[in-house]
Formats: structure tokens, sequence, C-alpha cells
């Protein structure tokens, strides 16, 4: 028998020993906050169900941009809550959209000190709340959504955007903004792709967060939380169709298709801690019934040790400055 002689408390016994033998690193440079830029707004609105974040206005998403910045985050993920949606989207391609408005100011701020991406889809544009324009039947029309993205990813590119991040699950969404992105000169813009991307109840904060209602369900186009091998096939097409990263959507109850992913490809892999994984944590803090700073260092350390290599995190500027404050 191994005991008495093997004993793993050793290693447990001081802080500096467990700081000798930890195995996961994270580091503020690999966490990306996203953010929400409300068209027209003239001061930041609170999101009910996810204290603590807020609807951008035009000036205070520069304020906080520069402050994610300085608490050393490795870059930010845009989103708009634009005034007026349509069944089509049409604010998603303007060059003066709400989403594409946000990236050049936000570009002009900070630009040259981080990385910025956006997020391409069209579901904060669309009166129905869904990823794609849809068929006089009602279902999400794949191949004509093609081109509303194409047109999405020039424009984002075009207001400076280093990073386009299609997430709409369309298939052929990678090599269509690829694509489109090349034959505009945008060959130095990369593409985030939200490849393994689950129908997920842990989104529904977010709907208040872009002012969403969705009539229906993304099931026809979002993944089946049953299936990990399906995620696998995504990222592989991804990949194939030009992504230079993928990304893994949420995280906290996909770490093994995080883990999968991160074993079997050779691009940097992203894990997105979303909405409803933020909003589960603060709600139980709120209720004095968990340890929220512990909570968020203990989910986002899974999170890196599962294999991701970036972690979008609505704490990201939060869990930066305790990482280069007085460490863990
Ligand atoms: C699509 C998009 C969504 C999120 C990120 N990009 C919503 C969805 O797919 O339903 C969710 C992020 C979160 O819940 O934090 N634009």
């Amino acid at each position: 028998m191994p005991y008495p002689n093997e004993r793993p408390r050793r290693l447990r016994r001081t802080p500096a020993m467990r700081r000798l033998v930890s195995e996961t690193m994270l580091e503020p440079r690999q966490l990306v906050l996203p953010m929400f830029v409300r068209e027209g707004a003239v001061e930041p609105r609170p999101i009910l169900s996810m204290p603590g974040v807020v609807q951008h206005s035009a000036e205070t998403v520069r304020k906080a941009a520069v402050e994610a910045v300085e608490a050393g985050v490795g870059g930010l993920m845009l989103f708009a809550v634009p005034e007026h949606k349509d069944a089509v989207g049409t604010g998603a391609a303007a060059p003066d959209g709400a989403l594409n408005v946000a990236i050049r100011e936000v570009v002009s701020e900070v630009g040259d000190a981080t990385v910025v991406m956006a997020d391409l889809c069209l579901d904060e544009f669309t009166d129905h709340g869904h990823c794609g324009l849809l068929t006089p039947g009602g279902t999400v029309d794949n191949d004509a959504t093609l081109g509303a993205y194409e047109a999405m990813a020039v424009a984002q590119a075009d207001a400076g955007a280093h990073v386009v991040a299609p997430s709409g699950m369309m298939d052929g969404q990678v090599a269509a903004v690829r694509g489109a992105l090349d034959a505009a000169g945008h060959h130095d813009v990369a593409v985030l792709a939200y490849a393994a991307k689950y129908a997920s109840a842990f989104y529904g904060p977010f709907r208040d967060a872009v002012e969403s209602s969705l009539s229906g369900d993304r099931r026809t186009y979002q993944q089946d939380p049953a299936n990990a091998t399906e995620a696998m096939r995504e990222v592989r097409l991804d990949i194939e169709e030009g992504a230079d990263m993928v990304m893994v959507k949420p995280a906290m109850s996909y770490l093994d298709v995080l883990a999968r992913v991160r074993d079997a490809v050779d691009v940097p892999v992203a894990a997105y801690q979303v909405s409803g994984e933020y909003a589960m944590v603060e709600a139980a803090a709120a209720n004095g019934w968990i340890d929220r700073d512990h909570a968020i260092m203990e989910s986002l350390t899974s999170i890196r040790r599962a294999g991701a290599d970036i972690v979008l995190t609505y704490w990201a500027v939060d869990a930066a400055r305790r990482l280069s404050g007085a460490g863990r």
C-alpha cells in the first residue's frame, strides 16, 4: 500500500509549497472583456440580471476600455445595442451602425494597446432576435444569412476591428467571412470562430443586456448540449474554413468539450464564460451563499485548466486586478 510512504499533503503544506507546484497559470493577458455599447445612450445603464455590468454610452465605453487595458486584459469583445431593430438586421453592416461606431470609438482610444474584437452575428440587430435572416416560413435561412455576415465582417474590419468573431452557427460562416475580408483587402484581420456553441440556458441574462426578445429557440443552429463529438466536427470545419482561433461556449458546463478541442487543434482555443455563469455567482454572492472572489478565481482557473488559452469573462478587469495585486 502506498500510504504511509505516499503523502500528497506534503506538497500542500504552505502557501510557498502550493505556489511551487501549481500547474495552472492564469494571467491578465489571457482574459478578454465583453462590453456592451448602447446606441444613443448618454450615460451607462445597469443590466439588471448582470449586476456590475452596464450598457455603455460612447463616452463610458472609451473610459472602460482604457481601464481594462490598464488592468492588463488581453482583449475586448464588443457588442452593441442598436436603437432600431428590423427583420434583416440592417444596422449590422451599416458603417454608422451601432456596433461599427463603437468599434471606431474603442479602436481610436486603445487600438494600439489591446486586441479589439467584434461579435459578428445578427441577433442584436434583428427584431425577431434570431442570428440570421428568416425564410417566409420563419426558419433561419443559412445561405442568405452568409451574405449578411460577409457585409458585416467587412464593415467591422473597415471600422478597425482586429478580430471578427462569427457567432451565429451558420454552416459555412467562417469561409464566407474569410473570403469577404480577403476580397476587401483585410487579409490581416483575424477570425475567432465561435465554433462549438451550444443552445444554452446560460445565455439568459445576455438577452437583457442586448434587449433581445427571441421568438422560439436556437436549436436548429446552435448545438445540442448532449453532443461532444459533434463539437469536434464544428471545430474541424471552422479551422478548415480559415478560423485563426476557435471558441467553446459556454465554458463551465462544457469543460470536457474544451479539453477535447484543446488536444485536437493547433490554433489558440478560447472559452466564453457567459452571462448566466456570471449571474449565478453574483446572485449567490449577493445572498451571502458563496464567496464571490473565490468562486470567480476558481471558475477561471478551471476553464484554463481544461484547456482554454483565452477566457472571455465579464470579470476580466476584476480578475486581472486581483491577479496583478497581492497574488492568489
Ligand atoms: C450572439 C451571442 C450571444 C452571446 C454571445 N454572442 C447570444 C446567443 O447566441 O444567444 C451570449 C453571451 C453571453 O450569454 O454572455 N450574438
